[in-house]
């Protein structure tokens, strides 16, 4: 317990620079990071309200660090767990094009799901936060639909086919040799499953609905 707790805050940690972070960052002076160790450790457990009382900029920049998280660190440090598999007699010329394949396309799926987060959604979100301080908001009648239109189309393809090919690797079990590299690549696999869920869930139920009522609240003072 006490070593997953450790393994826990450092992958948060990470995400905000990893030492540095205990000198300058807001995330661990206002709680949030406390908050997200515990819902790692239980991501069933998960609560929008526990989050709500964060602020709006501190939970994007959670999401962005995490996005960069995903992209630099953990989709490489799992295909690397990919690549030393062992398989028993035949089953390399099998397996390893199926697991591939199912990794790569993974990886690209992911990838699209993450750029049209960080190309429209983020940045209007930024610029509610801005237009709250300045007073002024520019943006396109497209833009006022996108918030909803997530909220509605928002996707949880990526987490279903991380679990399919979870399962596929349980399912083929007995066809590797080296059982301890294909554990350490599951206990992988599932962390990030776990790390996924909750970023979906504080995107969907935290930061969606409060840039919705900033939203609101900065159209009915600027002239939108
Ligand atoms: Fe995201
Ligand atoms: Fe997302």
């Amino acid at each position: 317990m006490f070593h997953q707790l450790q393994v826990i805050k450092d992958q948060i940690e990470y995400r905000y620079g990893g030492g540095v972070i205990k000198n300058h960052s807001t995330a661990i002076q206002n709680g949030l990071f406390d908050q997200l160790t515990l819902v790692f450790l239980n991501p069933n457990e998960f609560s929008a309200t526990q989050f709500s009382k964060y602020s709006l900029s501190a939970i994007l920049d959670y999401l962005q660090k995490t996005h960069i998280y995903y992209l630099e660190k953990c989709l490489n440090e799992i295909s690397l767990s990919l690549s030393v598999l062992t398989y028993k007699g035949d089953y390399k010329k099998y397996l390893s094009p199926v697991l591939q394949h199912a990794f790569t396309t993974y990886i690209s799926e992911l990838k699209l799901h993450i750029d049209e987060e960080e190309s429209d959604l983020f940045p209007y979100i930024r610029s509610l936060i801005n237009a709250k301080e300045s007073g002024r908001l520019e943006f396109s009648f497209e833009q006022k639909l996108m918030l909803i239109n997530h909220l509605l189309h928002h996707t949880d393809e990526p987490e279903k086919k991380l679990r399919s090919l979870i399962e596929l690797l349980e399912d083929k079990k007995e066809h590797f040799e080296d059982q301890l590299a294909l554990n350490v690549l599951l206990s992988k696999l599932e962390s990030f499953e776990r790390d996924l869920l909750v970023h979906a869930k504080l995107e969907e139920q935290v930061l969606i609905p409060k840039a919705l009522e900033l939203e609101k609240e900065v159209l009915e003072y600027t002239d939108f």
